[in-house]
């Protein structure tokens, strides 16, 4: 196991506090002006993704820093730690190898004297075999009809991967093929899913890791109830539902023959699981090769992370300029801004991948740390936030890292709609940056015709102070190799973070205490007796309830 580090305690850590101080009075807009070679210096670039992180309030002397930090907190011993498949996830006693699933080269990943990829293989090929039966029509429904809709129940890591990514790559829908996601324990998330398909053509994939999570199997339920009243032979169940799981037991215990059981392993956490069985609705969806496609960016993403100099790693640079912010500039979100449509969940899917991952306060020695750890995560596609809360960004008090995200090349070239697109994406990270004067508004003021008090008053409403720091991702097109890419880069981001906050990034007991008192309550909302357990609000709301629902 890598040693656990204080970050607070390294030499670095310590440097950069003093370096912070220094650079709160430095505007970007200089480093600009006096390096002209300030963007080759500060970006970095990985097949067909361009990383461009100089418009951040860093210098070299920030990175030599941030790197050393890196170093210090062991982040090298962390990385060989997890592909070497160490038991990192230590509360639950699991290694941590979302890694080997997209391991496309190959080479044996050991976990207990066992090489894991004959698994990940054997369901691949089983993946592949399934996909191809339903695309061709060799596996049909029980009327005889093909199956067209696919319908994903699950939820957190067993529903925003697949939805993310089916979204992000829907120009590769094959033809006919049409997938729903259902999450929500609301019945209305069902209801309208259902509307929307028929019995004989719809297969019902039931993604869940530990196969008793409340709401996916108060989902599944429903279906299969819905699928029976059409159906009403057990025996068609098998065409029609097919689990995607680590719990055989559950599984077979829902009614879900085991043949049609995609398997995955606990070594995979529920929120890097997409490259998973999980995925089996994105390979239904885009093909199979599309998805292996994805695995392959990811992989190759992996042996960037695992071989390359820290200095031009991708997702260790990403992790310390989020870092940096969070931990010396009191930088409590960060924004993931997509300028690409298909892209519009990606930042509520790495919510919940970095929000779940690095939510923590506890360190990994048991003691509360003293320090901020992962930052709150939200986003959406651009333009829309710009017409929403971009305001903010610019010219509110709070200091919010943003990354911006784009393709090049548009999956849909209509008219002028992608230069115009694009014009936003490279407009924002700039106005961001230089801001703008007080002596450059007088000047736009004066020229529109405006002048003495009027221009005064308005003056200082229109002053943008600029110094906002931006990572920018130009990515040639967003095909599912540079999608899993992406991903990839991200995933790392956050696990390097993790090493370097000296928190566990693979469990997730935060959820927990809501899912136990959800437990204990649903009981007493299934009787009429007053409700004295809780203390006066939950009582009082409870007892409300009642009341107003007869
Ligand atoms: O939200 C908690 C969580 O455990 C996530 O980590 C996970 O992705 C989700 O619930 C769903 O769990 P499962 O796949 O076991 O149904």
């Amino acid at each position: 196991m890598f040693p656990s580090v204080n970050p607070t305690t390294t030499k670095a850590w310590q440097q950069l506090q003093q370096h912070a101080a220094k650079m709160k009075q430095v505007h970007m807009r200089n480093l600009f002006a006096e390096d002209a070679q300030r963007f080759e210096k500060f970006s970095l670039r990985f097949e067909e993704i361009l990383f461009d992180f100089s418009k951040n309030l860093i210098t070299e002397e920030t990175r030599a820093l941030l790197l050393e930090l890196a170093r210090e907190s062991q982040a090298e011993a962390a990385i060989k730690a997890m592909f070497s498949a160490e038991k990192i996830n230590a509360t639950e006693n699991r290694a941590v190898l979302h890694t080997a699933l997209r391991n496309t080269s190959n080479t044996p990943v050991m976990l207990d004297g066992q090489d894991v990829m004959q698994d990940v293989n054997k369901v691949l090929q089983k993946m592949e075999h399934y996909c191809s039966q339903i695309h061709s029509g060799a596996l049909r429904g029980y009327t005889g009809k093909p199956i067209r809709y696919i319908v994903n129940i699950g939820i957190g890591g067993s529903d925003l991967g697949p939805v993310m990514v089916t979204e992000a790559l829907r120009p590769y829908w094959i033809k006919g093929m049409q997938p729903y996601f259902v999450s929500n324990v609301d019945g209305t998330h069902i209801a309208e899913t259902l509307k929307k398909v028929t019995p004989e053509e719809t297969l019902f994939l039931v993604a869940s890791k530990t196969f008793t999570t409340q709401e996916t199997m108060t989902n599944a339920m429903t279906a299969r109830q819905w699928f029976m009243d059409s159906a009403k032979d057990e025996a068609h169940i098998a065409l029609h539902f097919a689990a995607l799981s680590t719990n055989e037991k559950a599984v077979k215990a829902f009614g879900i023959n085991p043949e049609n059981m995609f398997e995955f392993w606990d070594w995979v956490g529920g929120r890097y699981s997409l490259w998973s069985a999980i995925g089996l609705s994105i390979a239904l969806t885009v093909g199979f090769d599309n998805f292996k496609a994805l695995l392959d960016g990811a992989h190759a993403v992996d042996q960037h992370f695992t071989q390359t100099p820290f200095e031009k790693n991708i997702p260790v640079i990403m992790a310390l300029v989020g870092l940096w912010y969070g931990n010396f500039f009191d930088a409590d979100t960060e924004a993931i801004l997509p300028y690409d449509q298909y892209m519009h969940r990606f930042a509520a899917y790495f919510q919940q991948g970095n929000m779940e991952s690095n939510g923590k306060y506890v360190d990994r020695n048991g003691a509360a740390v003293p320090y901020q750890t992962g930052p709150v995560v939200w986003g959406e596609p651009g333009t829309n936030g710009q017409h929403a809360f971009y305001q903010l960004i610019h010219q509110g008090t709070k200091l919010i890292p943003c990354d911006f995200i784009a393709p090049a090349i548009s999956h849909n070239p209509i008219g002028d709609h992608h230069v115009k697109l694009l014009s936003n994406f490279f407009a924002q990270t700039e106005a961001l940056m230089n801001g703008k004067t007080p002596e450059e508004v007088r000047a736009e003021l004066e020229k529109s015709g405006m002048s003495g008090e009027a221009l005064e008053k308005l003056l200082p409403y229109k002053v943008f102070t600029g110094n906002r720091p931006s990572n920018s991702f130009l990515v040639k097109e967003i095909t599912p190799r540079s999608l899993g890419s992406l991903i990839a880069l991200y995933e790392h981001k956050i696990f390097i973070q993790g090493v370097i906050w000296n928190i566990y990034t693979f469990d997730q007991w935060g959820v927990e205490l809501g899912k136990q008192l959800a437990n204990k309550i649903l009981p007493e909302l299934q009787s009429d007796a007053k409700v004295t357990a809780h203390d006066a609000s939950t009582n009082g709301l409870i007892n409300a309830w009642k009341a107003m629902k007869k």
